[in-house]
């Protein structure tokens, strides 16, 4: 694997409508993004990952774009942009945004168009289909329902993976494919540093389109059912490459959930169309077909095991960005650590085991708090569409209002989305007015104010974690270094080594509350990242505390 720039780097993802709000209407903005960059700064971070900022009716919160080269006004202006990627630059710091270009809005002027003439230009822009002939297949949306609605004030239909007013653009069209790489240069001759990729592998179909065996009581199909026949996404890919993060050297992050065995290489080796993509294995544990209600929890040994495999997966032909949650995920802290047990020595111990992996780590905003998740005490309360389509799933299998909330809401993307949480003043110190989201009432006790500069603080420790990462004397090492499992078979223990040069750090977690017995591989050097007061060990043996986690140097 050649070595980049950006391997020794930690990025931080912003959910600007949940980050921080300058003036008060109760919407972060990018003002409010610029005035927290100190905060970022002494963080530690580096990269900066804006979701979506573009103009947009905001059905799916900006993931529905109405104008690819418009901030829309609720997030700021162009020159807050501008001033943004500045002032970033002042501080030797990057800024990516989202890049969304499976599907636009439907109230994009693309879509305007084809609506107003389904035979013209435009509507080659997207995937049309004669109304009397029925849906061309029995594919279920991300969101629930079909993915056909019909086309207002015509005879045809349109399709969209995800929700109805995101219609999925048709790449089929080089015409539409030189506009989307009209706009991506475009930002990037801004100096934005890169992107994040928004569900690209759904940008191919398998065509023509045909029914799969429904897989539930609504008679669809599944849409990854879908993507596991649709073949040649490369050939787009690399089209894209070439033409706009290639010359500008630009850094991308893909969000890849179902590429096929042996493709690892072509999306994210040296010559890959991504320069990295999120290691998603750990998030699809216990992930149910029949919906989320039916979801359940993850265990210590299956967590530990599926960031081994993709580990051993990706070995040293690349870099997995890593991550423990983000806008689309409950808070890391509240589905990774069991149920009823979630403690700040839990907390750090979970952000220093994904931290640790050989790959490049992401924070979520919130998360170097210990941010946790959210309870809904009435459907009322939930705004993310895909949790409100995941109840009425619940719904219709049987569950009671009640059952179906709670079920959801463990998984509800919600979780991530009430505001960051600051200080303990009003609205958790996010916006003087009245948030779009309520705030988790926790913030009282997890706010940014209360952890600032105390020791034992789970952000302090995301800072050591940091700067771990930054020091000169283990950098390679903790960068590079090869990743080698140890005591794999040790129940609720997890381990590893991290190999460089002439140096081995090994990696331990006690994954549960009880103290337990660790055989050690030799002697300890020093003990580089603790995150408990004491650390015991004597004649090779350790004893480790409940949730304790230690980097040593062997
Ligand atoms: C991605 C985004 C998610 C969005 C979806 C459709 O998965 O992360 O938030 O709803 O794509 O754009
Ligand atoms: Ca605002």
């Amino acid at each position: 694997m050649k070595k980049q720039w950006w391997h020794s780097k930690t990025v931080y993802q912003i959910y600007p409508k949940s980050f921080y709000d300058s003036n008060g209407d109760g919407i972060g903005d990018l003002p409010g993004v610029i005035q927290k960059l100190d905060y970022l700064q002494y963080l530690g971070v580096d990269i900066i990952w804006l979701s979506p900022i573009y103009q947009s009716p905001l059905a799916d919160q900006g993931y529905d774009i109405s104008d690819y080269y418009q901030i829309d006004p609720r997030f700021g202006t162009m020159e807050d942009m501008d001033h943004l990627i500045q002032a970033a630059k002042e501080r030797g710091m990057y800024i990516l945004m989202d890049l969304v270009v499976n599907h636009c809005s439907d109230e994009h002027q693309w879509f305007k168009e084809a609506m107003a003439d389904p035979e013209g230009e435009y509507g080659n822009f997207f995937y049309l289909a004669e109304k009397k002939m029925g849906r061309p297949c029995n594919w279920r949306s991300y969101f629930g329902g079909s993915v056909w609605e019909d086309l207002p004030g015509t005879e045809k239909q349109y399709l969209h993976m995800f929700h109805k007013k995101q219609p999925d653009l048709n790449w089929e069209n080089p015409k539409l494919r030189e506009e989307i790489y009209k706009n991506i240069n475009w930002w990037l001759d801004k100096g934005l540093a890169g992107f994040r990729i928004d569900a690209i592998i759904n940008i191919k179909k398998a065509l023509p389109f045909r029914d799969y065996p429904a897989d539930r009581p609504d008679g669809l199909c599944s849409p990854d059912v879908m993507l596991a026949h649709a073949q040649g996404i490369g050939a787009f890919l690399e089209e894209m490459r070439d033409k706009t993060f290639r010359p500008h050297n630009a850094f991308t992050v893909g969000e890849v959930f179902n590429e096929k065995p042996g493709e690892l290489e072509q999306f994210i080796g040296d010559q890959g169309y991504f320069s990295t993509m999120f290691d998603f294995n750990e998030h699809m544990i216990g992930r149910s077909p029949k919906g989320a209600y039916a979801d359940r929890d993850v265990t210590p040994e299956e967590y530990k095991e599926a960031c081994f495999k993709a580990q051993e997966k990706i070995g040293d032909l690349g870099f997995y960005s890593t991550l423990i949650e983000n806008h689309d995920e409950p808070r890391g802290v509240s589905h990774f650590l069991p149920a009823g047990q979630v403690c700040d020595a839990g907390k750090k111990m979970l952000a220093g085991l994904y931290f640790m992996l050989r790959g490049l780590p992401f924070i979520y905003q919130g998360q170097e708090i210990g941010m946790e998740n959210i309870k809904f005490s009435s459907i009322d309360q939930v705004d993310d569409i895909s949790t409100l389509a995941e109840y009425d799933t619940a719904l219709a299998a049987g569950l009671s209002p009640k059952e179906a909330l709670e079920a959801v809401g463990r998984s509800s993307r919600d979780n991530a989305r009430t505001p960051m949480q600051w200080d303990a003043g009003p609205h958790a110190g996010f916006t003087q007015g009245t948030p779009w989201l309520k705030e988790n009432p926790n913030f009282l006790e997890i706010n940014v104010e209360e952890q600032r500069g105390r020791k034992d603080s789970v952000l302090e420790f995301y800072r050591r974690l940091i700067g771990l990462r930054k020091n000169k004397e283990y950098q390679e090492t903790v960068v590079y270094g090869s990743l080698i499992p140890y005591l794999r078979e040790q129940e609720n223990l997890m381990a590893y080594f991290r190999k460089g040069e002439g140096q081995t750090l090994l990696v331990m977690g006690n994954f549960q509350k009880d103290s337990q017995r660790v055989i050690l591989p030799g002697n300890t050097k020093k003990v580089l990242l603790n995150n408990l007061e004491t650390w015991k060990e004597e004649n090779g043996l350790a004893q480790m505390e409940g949730w304790q986690f230690v980097v040593l140097e062997q």
